[in-house]
């Protein structure tokens, strides 16, 4: 399977997972109806179809991502959902949006922008540049999980791992910390500033698509931790997070997790 096959299948498979915390924060939004808006780094779009939902027939979404593969996705699932006249797909670099200063009413962006181990104020600027005056740029990142119940020392230890803190790195800013973005809005010259927590929840008993949605989260949230675990704490990861195990943590009858998303929103000055 390619890295983009890869980038597809777990798209799909977390959207279970994740779909009813971004309605949640569309919704908080409140998007104009008829209103044009930009989803930043969108992947294969699946928030778009939400984001055109807000909006109604009248408004138009446009996603804007840099790989064309992952857009050729886009297109599709949103040809099959008849949506196509509503949404749009633009390849491009959230580092040099190629549109005129003011095109969109709002940006949205969703583990992209301030989401990279890049520096994040000229992305949130460069958003900012794209919405006409008094239109919201809004960022949301994943921002913290529990996701293995009763084993909370584990949890941490994997969670102080590089995996566990990344995009972040040991090496950078406290300030380009994506929960420090309040900040980049300041200094983007954003006004009314604000931040809303969104939390998504799984417990038992599991369907299976929040099963597969959990088994792959493991896999992606902690890779490689091998090294940075003791041999006890990585014999507890092997018992507890592969599905192989006879104490796969899913199977446990009373499992319950949880996860945040983080919301940062602002307004462009004017
Ligand atoms: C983690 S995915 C998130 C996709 C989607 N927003 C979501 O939440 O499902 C990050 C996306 O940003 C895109 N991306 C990464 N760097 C980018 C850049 N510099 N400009 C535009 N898109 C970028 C990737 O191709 C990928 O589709």
């Amino acid at each position: 399977m390619t890295d983009i096959d890869n980038f597809v299948q777990n798209a799909y498979v977390f959207n279970c997972l994740r779909e009813s915390v971004f309605r949640s924060a569309i919704q908080a939004l409140q998007f104009p109806v008829g209103s044009r808006g930009l989803d930043a780094g969108c992947g294969i779009g699946l928030q778009a179809l939400s984001l055109a939902a807000a909006v109604g027939p009248a408004g138009h979404i446009t996603g804007l991502d840099l790989s064309p593969e992952i857009l050729d996705y886009a297109k599709e699932m949103v040809k099959q959902a008849g949506l196509s006249e509503r949404i749009s797909f633009r390849e491009g670099d959230v580092n040099e949006l190629p549109f005129d200063d003011g095109t969109f009413d709002w940006a949205w962006s969703v583990d992209c922008v301030g989401y990279a181990p890049i520096e994040p104020l000229p992305l949130v600027k460069e958003l900012a540049r794209v919405v006409k005056p008094g239109g919201i740029v809004a960022i949301l990142a994943w921002s913290s999980e529990k996701l293995l119940p009763g084993h909370p020392l584990l949890e941490a230890r994997l969670s102080a791992t590089s995996a566990g803190i990344a995009p972040f790195d040991k090496g950078m800013r406290p300030e380009s910390h994506f929960t420090r973005a309040l900040g980049w809005f300041r200094d983007a010259g954003l006004e009314e500033r604000q931040t809303r927590t969104f939390a998504g929840d799984a417990y038992a008993p599991l369907t299976d698509d929040i099963r597969s949605a959990l088994t792959a989260l493991f896999q992606m949230r902690w890779p490689g931790v091998e090294s940075e675990l003791t041999l006890g704490d990585w014999g507890e990861y092997q018992r507890l997070c592969l599905p192989e195990s006879p104490d796969f943590i899913l199977d446990h009858p009373d499992y319950y997790a949880f996860f945040t998303y983080s919301m940062f929103h602002g307004k462009v000055a004017g």
